[in-house]
């Protein structure tokens, strides 16, 4: 994965400077706006993160999806034949990631699903149908990350790829060790571990 010396947080400005990201905060939609900068695109190249993780024809899901910053580029790698299940809390985010995604013309490959903050609540039907689930930065706003670990095995294929990342200014890597354990308890194996532009992150695997 490709690195920079820039933190994650360095895209936002300076009043969220004075007010650091804590555990089980959740990003307001408010400052959605952050979230999809020019700057953040430069910074974390969702295109390629999506050319590496995401094949045509597939079904992502990605998970506290925000305004769309990733999802737009999930959308387009996966084309017509594949669809993004983008899943956040917040009305607000699904609002904005809605009018972005019409406006590209990628509304189509996009189910927007909002959730409740202690389960992802899509239909039974979903189960085994993801190919690819992304958590990006948002694990730690989710109360119960062990519950949500199995959710996503859940709604995975086996062999489906699990791309997790948190900031590394607010989880520790002991934390995200032990966070690594849940999701090994809820049916994942680490293939790798590394950065993400200075964030911890790692690459799991259902297994078969
Ligand atoms: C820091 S933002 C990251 C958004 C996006 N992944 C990105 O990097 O551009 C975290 C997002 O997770 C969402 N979120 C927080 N807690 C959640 C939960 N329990 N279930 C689903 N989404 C949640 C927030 O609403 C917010 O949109």
């Amino acid at each position: 994965m490709v690195r920079t010396t820039e933190p994650e947080r360095a895209d936002t400005g300076d009043k969220a400077r004075k007010e650091p990201h804590h555990h089980h905060e959740v990003f307001s939609a408010e400052k959605a706006g952050q979230l999809d900068t020019r700057f953040r695109r430069l910074l974390y190249r969702p295109d390629i993160l999506a050319e590496r993780l995401v094949k045509p024809g597939d079904n992502i899901l990605d998970f506290g999806c925000g305004p769309g910053f990733f999802t737009r580029e999930f959308a387009k790698r996966a084309g017509d034949n594949g669809k993004v299940i983008a899943v956040d809390l917040q009305e607000g985010m699904l609002r904005i990631l809605k009018e972005k995604m019409e406006h590209e013309g990628l509304l189509h490959r996009v189910v927007i699903h909002q959730c409740r903050p202690d389960s992802i609540g899509l239909p039974p039907g979903y189960d085994g149908t993801v190919d690819v689930a992304c958590a990006i930065f948002v694990v730690h706003e989710v109360p119960n990350p062990a519950k949500l670990f199995f959710e996503i095995s859940r709604l995975l294929r086996p062999g489906g790829l699990f791309f997790y990342t948190e900031p590394f200014y607010v989880v520790s890597g002991r934390e995200f060790r032990e966070h690594l354990k849940e999701a090994e308890t809820a049916g994942f194996e680490v293939v790798e571990r590394h950065l993400f532009f200075l964030n911890r992150a790692a690459h799991l695997r259902k297994a078969v």
